[in-house]
């Protein structure tokens, strides 16, 4: 079996993600850990809750982690898929929620998740990059004892969708995106922005999977039932001119690396740097593939995909539980 932890900032891309890793056969997710991103560090944690009670596997154990950035605070917006993170559709609120989550930090769960299973866990990483950064600086050990790594995160040409450079999850919390590609010594792989979009997949793929008969597809159709059309406009902004259009589940290409290695069918491997000054550039990830930076690490940019396979498993992930 496949060993996973999940770290999220879970909006809407993050609970596709998850949900892929349930409807995988060979697979068992270990934890989930929260950080803040999509939105705060409270309403993350009550939509994994969600998410998991949708896919009825409440036995997996939900962890809190880092409510903000290393250093400073962040003024990205987290509103990117409503206020709530799951597209502000859902009034179910558990007044229980907090008895749901682990005691144990998130940190504390990775970093010992790891060590009872040494060489066995690839942690996916889809939100800001805070619990892993705090996790490698508390126990340096801690990336040599996971099998591989896969972060949604960054960018490959300077492309960014919350700043000129600058992907959200890396801009969120720059200096905790640094220390993890400097320190993360494990086989790393990395679905950039510009990777999920040039990846795009057709507006009609994207209804017909959500028109499936399963609680886990009507639960998907509501969330995106506001974002959905909000996206359709976006894509006639500048920002996402670049990339034509098309539906983009962000997060759901690094789960499905990890899941299928047959996936990806092309990848860059080189050493990366992630820049942590300047007004247009803090937060952007330099690719270094003439070894300029003699970074000791280099890890793998995915740049292309197999959309048939990716297709079927974003299918498979809305046919459950
Ligand atoms: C990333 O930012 C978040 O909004 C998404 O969940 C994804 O992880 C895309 O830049
Ligand atoms: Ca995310």
């Amino acid at each position: 079996k496949k060993l996973l932890i999940i770290d999220t900032d879970c909006g809407i891309d993050d609970a596709q993600a998850i949900m892929m890793a349930l409807a995988a056969p060979d697979v068992q997710v270990l934890g989930v850990t929260c950080c803040f991103g999509n939105a705060s560090l409270e309403d993350v944690c009550q939509n994994v809750l969600r998410v998991l009670a949708v896919c009825k596997r409440e036995e997996i154990p939900v962890f809190q982690g880092l409510a903000g950035p290393l250093v400073g605070a962040t003024d990205m917006p987290m509103d990117h898929f409503g206020s709530d993170g799951l597209g502000d559709v859902l009034e179910d609120r558990d007044p229980d929620w907090r008895q749901k989550i682990q005691k144990e930090h998130a940190v504390s769960a990775m970093t010992r998740l790891a060590s009872e299973h040494p060489h066995q866990v690839s942690l996916v990483a889809l939100g800001p990059l805070t619990n892993l950064a705090l996790a490698v600086r508390l126990d340096p050990g801690f990336p040599d004892r996971l099998k591989d790594l896969f972060i949604m995160g960054g960018n490959m040409e300077g492309k960014g969708n919350v700043t000129l450079c600058g992907e959200f999850n890396f801009v969120c919390d720059p200096e905790s995106a640094h220390i993890v590609l400097e320190d993360f010594h494990c086989p790393t792989h990395i679905s950039t922005w510009e990777y999920c979009c040039r990846n795009k997949l057709t507006w009609e793929f994207f209804e017909e999977m959500l028109n499936q008969d399963s609680p886990a597809a009507r639960f998907m159709k509501l969330l995106t039932s506001r974002c959905s059309a909000y996206s359709q406009t976006a894509l006639k902004t500048k920002r996402d001119v670049h990339f034509g259009p098309g539906f983009v589940s962000y997060d759901a290409y690094a789960m499905a690396a990890c899941l299928d290695d047959t996936v990806v069918t092309k990848s860059i491997e080189c050493g990366v740097h992630v820049e942590l000054q300047g007004s247009v550039c803090r937060g952007m990830m330099a690719l270094d593939p003439t070894d300029q930076l003699k970074k000791p690490h280099r890890v793998s940019i995915m740049t292309e995909c197999d959309l048939e396979k990716f297709r079927m498993l974003l299918s498979r992930s809305l046919r459950q539980p």
